[in-house]
């Protein structure tokens, strides 16, 4: 087993770090190869994603991801900003289907921002679809308008596309993730977020979307409006289970997922392609804020690398482990800044990190 890590910039050098001591951790046998991405490769090598690094990304079997992006870089011309990195990735890699379970731990059922009652149990999937849709989508750019409500003024825009085999593999994805979920004692059901009452490229979706649905009996369809997606995640997220919505209104939801389980530290994500490669990463971001003080949740990126096990390298039992674990150190009472509470015991990356470790170790020596 191969993995490429890149740690990226921000926070991603030190979360990284504490998800590849647990990986070590589990003695498993595979080889680990490291290489910069985002703003660290621009400052190195001239371009946030070097040929280099992507070669890595493909030749490897999975690819564990840090974070990418800083302010300082913000003036620089769209094809040098840290961004990119991660978005050629997604591109040249082929990772349409992106994975973000919201799960609410039972010990962080008080640091939602959500009465408890509301969020306690949660546990829903939102299925972004990743290469398509407006941020891919040509052309885009500046130009003089020549209609509009201002001609001749200088505008921007964007073009906001799917094609039907696009829709059809990421409905395929979900209707098969709730199907397994209802095998697990789950409610089998997919809500389809998409804005069909305006957009064309939405109420294509949708029908699609409902094509795909008849070759699944056993799994309920339900649509809704992205507008009142984002209104019934906040009033009853329980009432999910599967999302499966595009590329923008995905990004979206998913950071408002985030904060019903807690913190945005603790959402890994998975973005595979189709053969189940894929590249693993916490859902946040390189929070340069906070970078380098280690102050930052390693929790998600240690999450990532457990779905990593999971999904691309066939180590499940590896993967509850290190499930088994983080459960462990919450139930210890061990908090980052992110997620502490009175009463508990905050503490650092490092230590969060020493901590998972510790109990991945103890349950190791308890095994042999
Ligand atoms: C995410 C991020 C990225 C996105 C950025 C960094 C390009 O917000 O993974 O959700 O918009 O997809
Ligand atoms: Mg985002």
């Amino acid at each position: 087993m191969k993995i490429a890590v890149l740690p990226g910039d921000g926070i991603g050098p030190e979360i990284i770090v504490q998800a590849v001591r647990v990986l070590r951790a589990l003695e498993l046998k595979c080889e680990i190869e490291e290489a910069p991405v985002g703003g660290a490769a621009y400052e190195a090598h001239g371009h946030p994603l070097p040929e280099a690094t992507l070669n890595l990304a493909k030749a490897a079997d999975a690819v564990l991801f840090g974070a990418v992006g800083d302010w300082k870089y913000d003036q620089l011309e769209r094809q040098f900003r840290p961004e990119q990195a991660i978005l050629g990735l997604r591109k040249h890699l082929g990772l349409f289907a992106n994975f973000r379970p919201a799960i609410c731990y039972e010990q962080l059922t008080h640091a939602s921002s959500l009465k408890p009652e509301l969020v306690a149990g949660l546990d829903i999937l939102i299925i972004r679809e990743l290469t398509g849709d407006i941020y891919f989508g040509q052309p885009r750019g500046r130009r003089q308008a020549v209609d509009g409500h201002f001609p001749g003024t200088e505008e921007a825009f964007d073009t906001m596309r799917y094609s039907r085999p696009e829709i059809e593999r990421i409905a395929r994805v979900a209707f098969e993730a709730a199907r397994v979920r209802k095998q697990a004692g789950g409610r089998g059901k997919v809500t389809s977020v998409d804005k069909a009452n305006v957009l064309e490229t939405f109420q294509f979706w949708k029908d699609v979307v409902t094509d795909v649905h008849k070759a699944y009996s056993d799994v309920q369809l339900e649509h809704l409006y992205v507008d009142n997606a984002a209104m019934q995640l906040v009033r009853a997220p329980k009432s999910f289970d599967v999302i499966v919505t595009g590329n923008m209104f995905g990004d979206i939801l998913s950071d408002e997922a985030a904060m019903l389980t807690g913190s945005i530290g603790m959402l890994p994500s998975a973005s595979l392609d189709s053969r189940q490669k894929g590249l693993y990463e916490p859902s946040h971001g390189s929070a340069p804020d906070i970078a380098g003080k280690n102050v930052a949740n390693p929790l998600a990126t240690i999450l990532s690398m457990a779905m990593m096990l999971r999904f691309t390298l066939d180590q499940p039992e590896s993967a509850d482990r290190v499930e088994a674990a983080v459960r462990h150190v919450l139930q210890q009472g061990l908090r980052t800044a992110d997620i502490w509470s009175a009463g508990t015991h905050k503490v650092g990356t490092r230590e969060m990190g020493d901590a998972v470790v510790a109990a991945i170790t103890k349950t190791i020596t308890k095994k042999s």
